[in-house]
């Protein structure tokens, strides 16, 4: 047993469509939650510069005495995750992937789509997923500048982001795609949108619940999950402006969250 947090990142909000399923199958965890806000994009930065920026944010997150890290981000973890497993190796890390798997078991015409950042979309990670699960099947990857930012602004269902989803979409539902992963964090916050846009056959696939059950069966497996009696506290920390992150986060979650700080990092 073991009540140390567990250390959650993303570039900014979209970590926190994976947290709230974490947070739903281990309630007993303490999580703190960083968002590298100051950084966004992640996805249109340097390989490098994701390197960089994941080292710092997992540094402080192991200064706060995290006893696991998850990579809430597909962009950071095609950029920086084998690199962190290298430098930390007692540390597990749980890393997110698109869906591709998943989204080729699904699949009933052979065709699907992926949303995703173009860093995770041209990363050597992405190409050798595609090797490995995805023979049989079309895959055709659409990345998507200019959507992240609209979640992190809070704008759900505004004119403007639904003219660049469909914009987006438009080339896989071209393709006949049947399946349409969303291999970004951000993009689950979409789903009432991408709803509104998809026809009914089309099936839409994000990671969050699969990687927090790989998180809950790895923290079983090494005995750190926490006392089942008590409940877990969550921190939310963002390295960009404080006002505008509560504004979003109480849009996405519709809530009002206390433990809110902003951390120069
Ligand atoms: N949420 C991130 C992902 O899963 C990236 C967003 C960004 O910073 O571009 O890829």
């Amino acid at each position: 047993m073991n009540n140390q947090a567990i250390g959650v990142f993303d570039s900014g909000v979209g970590g926190l469509s994976v947290l709230k399923v974490i947070q739903q199958l281990l309630p007993n965890e303490d999580i703190i939650y960083l968002a590298d806000s100051k950084y966004i994009p992640y996805g249109e930065k340097e390989a490098s510069f994701i390197v960089e920026r994941s080292v710092i944010v997992t540094n402080y997150l192991l200064s706060q005495g995290i006893k696991a890290l998850v990579i809430a981000c597909n962009t950071a973890t095609a950029a920086a995750a084998t690199l962190l497993r290298e430098q930390y190796p007692s540390l597990p890390i749980i890393a997110m992937e698109p869906a591709v798997k998943p989204a080729t078991k699904a699949t009933i015409n052979g065709k699907v789509g992926v949303l995703a950042t173009s860093g995770t979309l041209r990363s050597a990670k992405f190409a050798a997923l595609l090797d490995k699960f995805a023979n049989n099947v079309a895959v055709f990857a659409q990345p998507c500048p200019g959507l992240m930012e609209c979640i992190e602004r809070g704008e759900l269902i505004t004119t403007n982001t639904r003219q660049l989803l469909i914009n987006n979409l438009q080339p896989l539902l071209a393709a006949g795609c049947d399946t349409i992963i969303l291999g970004c964090t951000h993009y689950p916050f979409l789903r009432p949108l991408l709803s509104q846009l998809l026809p009914a056959n089309v099936v839409v696939i994000d990671t969050g619940e699969a990687v927090a059950r790989h998180l809950n069966s790895v923290l079983d497996k090494q005995q750190l999950l926490a006392d089942r009696s008590r409940a877990g506290q969550i921190k939310l920390l963002t390295t960009g402006a404080l006002a505008c992150f509560k504004q979003t986060i109480h849009l996405l979650w519709q809530s009002h969250y206390q433990n809110i700080e902003q951390l120069n990092l």
